[in-house]
């Protein structure tokens, strides 16, 4: 082979090479369906038919906005996962809290509440908020107020056994893993204090020799990062295209196990957990809300399909943006188009979604591999 040959191979070999990593999340494609459509994350099965009931009933079929909060709040009441309504991922002070979302995607209204306490209804608090205030987003316990105001039952424990068992066990552990990062612990579950906050004490093992000789507890060994999984890192991120053709987006979670206090996910972040247009279509997603809302994967998406792309290629560039930067996240998205083609993308985990369409017998849940 001559020169110029080896040249040629080489750079044929290098663009093939590339194209590997840009394939990287993983990634698969079905073709379109008749209207109404319902599309979800994981197998929640029965989330999609709750949704599917409403927006196939009758000749004209009830609205994406109602079928949304019909699947969502079938999750709730489920608890899907452990990961969506009440009774799962405790926080650090072993409380659940809830994140929802929805979005009219004739509109473009939204309706979200982050971080809500003693109210077990998330996406059914999030349409409030959409449909009567001129707001987007409640959090805390002013959503709490705001939601059982509008006659949502509560105040309510949102914890369950399970939840209770589960972050016992994390404070026998030490409180390990957590989200902690930087800091030095006054004692095996905190207080924790920056690094560098006080000009005296520098580094980890000044701090950690002043702590042990002060009157502070016991520093704690190194902590551990959180691990991401489908049981404490979850949503249901839910796109629905009623027989009109209006499309319709909405999110419930639970959040992250152990998260600290006050946290927020991707869950009631608008363009990141989920968003949707009538002129274009939708996208869900799902996994580490921390880093995900970042880039706000679903509004590229959208906007993604907007300018020509198909579902599948507008879903694994928003996934491959992430992991360019992040190559350890986990997470996953769908993509709908305004036909009902569908797509999925994944990194870092398997991902699963669930679809029905009115050519379909019942729900299908396809495999989307990393
Ligand atoms: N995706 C759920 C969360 O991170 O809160």
């Amino acid at each position: 082979m001559d020169r110029s040959n080896a040249g040629l191979l080489l750079g044929l070999l290098l663009l093939q090479f590339n194209r590997c990593l840009a394939l990287g999340g993983g990634d698969a494609a079905e073709g379109g369906g008749v209207f109404p459509v319902v599309v979800s994350t994981w197998p929640f099965r029965e989330a999609v038919r709750a949704a599917w009931e409403v927006v196939a009933a009758g000749s004209t079929g009830g609205s994406a906005v109602d079928a949304i909060v019909a699947g969502c709040s079938a999750c709730e009441v489920l608890r899907c996962d452990g990961t969506v309504g009440p009774g799962g991922s405790p926080d650090e002070n072993g409380e659940t809290t809830l994140d929802a979302l929805i979005m009219n995607g004739t509109t473009m209204e939204i309706g979200a509440v982050a971080s809500m306490r003693y109210v077990k209804d998330g996406i059914k608090a999030a349409k409030l908020v959409m449909e009567h205030t001129g707001h987007t987003l409640l959090v805390g316990e002013k959503a709490t107020a705001f939601a059982i105001s509008m006659g949502l039952a509560g105040p309510t424990n949102l914890s369950s056994p399970e939840s209770i068992e589960k972050w016992s066990n994390w404070r026998q552990n030490h409180c390990q893993p957590n989200f902690w990062k930087n800091v030095v612990p006054a004692g095996n579950c905190g207080p924790y204090y920056p690094i560098n906050v006080n000009p005296v004490h520098r580094t980890i093992g000044e701090i950690q020799g002043w702590l042990q000789s002060g009157n502070l507890l016991e520093p704690t060994d190194s902590h551990l990062k959180s691990v991401i999984n489908r049981h404490n890192h979850d949503t249901i991120s839910m796109a629905v295209i009623d027989k009109m053709g209006h499309v319709a987006v909405g999110t419930s979670t639970n959040g992250a196990t152990f998260k600290i206090p006050g946290r927020v996910g991707d869950g009631p972040i608008p363009g990141s957990s989920a968003y949707g247009d009538d002129e274009v279509g939708a996208c869900g997603a799902t996994g580490d809300g921390d880093i995900m809302m970042r880039f706000l994967p679903c509004y590229q998406v959208v906007e993604s399909m907007r300018r020509g792309m198909e579902p599948r290629d507008a879903a694994m560039d928003a996934i491959s943006r992430i992991s360019r930067k992040y190559p350890d996240f986990v997470g996953a998205l769908f993509a709908v188009n305004n036909k009902g083609v569908h797509a999925g993308a994944c990194h870092g985990w398997t991902f699963q979604y669930s679809v029905r369409n009115s050519s379909m017998e019942d729900v299908e849940v396809i495999t989307v591999t990393p």
